[in-house]
């Protein structure tokens, strides 16, 4: 099939998917029957129809495909399949009750790790099923933040303390730059293949992501009544939302507070500006005579000439190198993790917020779907691309060449950005 082995045992294949549900439903378990009825919205999913749909994506990859196993659930991909089910219709559906879908959710898993081998079509599927859970589960906390519910029951580590403050720009040689995934590099989706090179001039990029104190300084100088600094699509999104600040921020007597889930925190000097759309970074950047960077130069920025997996290094994630995983449950300042730095010298490339790109989400050379041929290709061109990943994204499925994409007037994500010089 093509596909790149990960390097699962048998025993670490079951932890991780343990692992991946158990998130899935402690990020659902504190909420009452009548919470699970969301309003119907294009940004959010009814939670009972996403936690049965990783299940039944999971089963279906894992147990239909590779063993040729029927559907636990007789009518699963009329319920659960996400490309034959339009976004709308899964509020009309007579799903499972609680009780029978995490009933489901029991058996997929138990059966799918009863039938584990270690060959190199469940090792590729075990990897899919894992990050696409991962993946649902930090959607899970979108539509938390989205509904204005409390933060789930999840254990979290003091937010990191900082030492020292973090400023200005890294300079990055102009070049060729090798981005996306090689051979070897273990799983990969299909939009990171395959490794190609680009010719890059040389720039300068922040070394760390946009605080709020810098956005609102934008937001108080007019920012958002400016037309001028905004683009023709940035425009009709200010208007149609009449936003004029971030969409979760207020203002009150004693300063810009923002909305983290079901309350208000007042904004920390040093913290990442989250929770802003492209069209808004955007703005921002033409405010501040600055640029976005393309996704090549991020992925430069963070990997260097010599490829590194993770800004640091290809050593695995550990809580005192980045913001991510979901252990600090919440942005810490620009300045925490001041010391790991990339091959450049920019710090927090992966974790505590996404950063838009200046780049639409686009095929690389060569570009073929994968078996979940629906990943990738529908949303070419019109999403945009964003790197690095939050402090609600799974470790284990963040990497400096992990491409995300979204619609760019999202503002339900958990997404800051890092801005360039204009030469
Ligand atoms: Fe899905």
């Amino acid at each position: 099939m093509g596909e790149t082995i990960s390097t699962f045992s048998p025993e670490t294949a079951a932890a991780a998917s343990i692992d991946a549900r158990e998130r899935t439903l402690a990020l659902v378990a504190d909420l009452r029957d009548e919470l699970l009825d969301v309003p119907l919205l294009q940004t959010i999913n009814p939670i009972l129809w996403e936690i049965g749909h990783v299940a039944s994506f999971t089963e279906f990859w894992m147990l239909r495909h590779l063993h040729g196993f029927a559907p636990i659930i007789e009518n699963a991909d009329a319920l659960y399949d996400s490309a034959k089910v339009a976004h709308d219709t899964r509020w009309t559906l007579a799903l499972p009750s609680r009780v029978q879908t995490i009933d489901f959710m029991h058996r997929q898993l138990e059966r799918t790790l009863a039938h584990w081998t270690d060959d190199e079509r469940h090792q590729y599927f075990t990897a899919l099923s894992i990050f696409h859970e991962d993946m649902h589960g930090e959607a899970l906390l979108y539509t938390r933040q989205t509904l204005r519910y409390p933060y789930p029951r999840l254990e979290t580590l003091a937010l990191p303390d900082t030492v020292q403050r973090v400023e200005g720009d890294a300079y990055v040689p102009g070049g060729r730059y090798w981005i996306g995934a090689r051979a070897g590099d273990g799983f990969v989706f299909d939009n990171e293949k395959w490794a190609h090179e680009v010719e890059l001039g040389a720039f300068s990029i922040a070394r760390r992501p946009v605080t709020t104190t810098e956005f609102a300084a934008f937001v108080e100088d007019g920012g958002y009544r400016r037309d001028e600094l905004w683009s023709r699509a940035g425009l009709a999104w200010r208007r149609s939302a009449g936003a004029q600040h971030p969409t979760y921020w207020r203002r009150t007597a004693s300063g810009w507070e923002r909305r983290r889930f079901d309350r208000y925190v007042a904004l920390r000097e040093r913290e990442p500006v989250v929770h802003v759309n492209a069209y808004e970074a955007e703005a921002y950047c033409v405010w501040a005579q600055r640029r976005l960077p393309t996704e090549a130069e991020w992925e430069a920025a963070a990997a260097g000439p010599a490829r590194r997996r993770y800004p640091w290094g290809d050593t695995a994630w550990a809580p005192d190198l980045a913001n991510l995983d979901g252990r600090y449950g919440d942005v810490c300042d620009v300045d925490a993790f001041a010391d790991v730095a990339s091959p450049f010298g920019c710090t927090q490339m992966l974790g505590n917020v996404w950063e838009w790109t200046a780049s639409a989400f686009e095929p690389y050379p060569g570009f073929a779907p994968d078996p979940y041929r629906e990943y990738s290709q529908p949303w070419f061109s019109t999403h945009r691309a964003l790197r690095g990943g939050a402090w609600s994204t799974r470790a284990r499925m963040i990497s400096n060449r992990w491409r995300n994409f979204y619609l760019p007037h999202r503002v339900d994500i958990f997404t800051g950005f890092r801005t360039c010089a204009i030469e």
